[in-house]
């Protein structure tokens, strides 16, 4: 299980790893010369590596939680609800992509997925 968990650990680094390096770096970058084909281009690669990452940790999740039999556990309901929620946010974002809103929104809740993930 040491493996599975390090896979989900290394998935939720790029996960979440990623929408700070858009966040501190790309974006501030990009505003300040400014070419919005490029960022589009960034950020749709960026949404495939994550997309990769996302499956990955249910998958790895999934395997952890029946093994620690946690189905049943609060905490992971609490982990899971929010994950829906940040996919939620993520398709919102991605079909209004100029919201700063719902990049914040995204990036909060990215966030308290991992919150949720350290109580499990
Ligand atoms: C894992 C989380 C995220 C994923 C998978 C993701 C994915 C995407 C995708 C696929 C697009 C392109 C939408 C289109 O085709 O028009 C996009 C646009 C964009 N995203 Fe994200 N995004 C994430 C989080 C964030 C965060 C946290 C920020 C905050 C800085 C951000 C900033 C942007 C910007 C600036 C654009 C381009 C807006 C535009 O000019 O069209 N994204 N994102
Ligand atoms: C966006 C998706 C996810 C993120 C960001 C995430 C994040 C995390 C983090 C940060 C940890 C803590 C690692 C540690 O303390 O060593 C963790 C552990 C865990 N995650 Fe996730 N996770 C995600 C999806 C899932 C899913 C879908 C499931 C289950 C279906 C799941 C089940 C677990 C379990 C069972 C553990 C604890 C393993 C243990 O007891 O050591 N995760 N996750």
């Amino acid at each position: 299980m040491e493996v599975i968990l390090f896979i989900h650990v290394i998935a939720m680094a790029f996960f979440v790893g990623g929408q700070i390096m858009l966040a501190a770096t790309i974006v501030p970058v990009e505003r300040s010369n400014p070419d919005p084909a490029r960022m589009k281009a960034i950020a749709q690669n960026f949404g495939w590596g994550s997309l990769v990452a996302l499956g990955t940790l249910i998958f790895t999740g999934m395997l952890m939680a029946s093994h620690y039999s946690l189905w049943s556990d609060s905490t992971l309901h609490i982990k899971l609800t929010l994950m829906i929620l940040t996919f939620i946010s993520l398709g919102a974002h991605m079909k209004y992509s100029k919201s700063h809103a719902l990049m914040g929104l995204t990036f909060v809740l990215t966030l308290s997925v991992v919150w949720f993930g350290l109580e499990l």
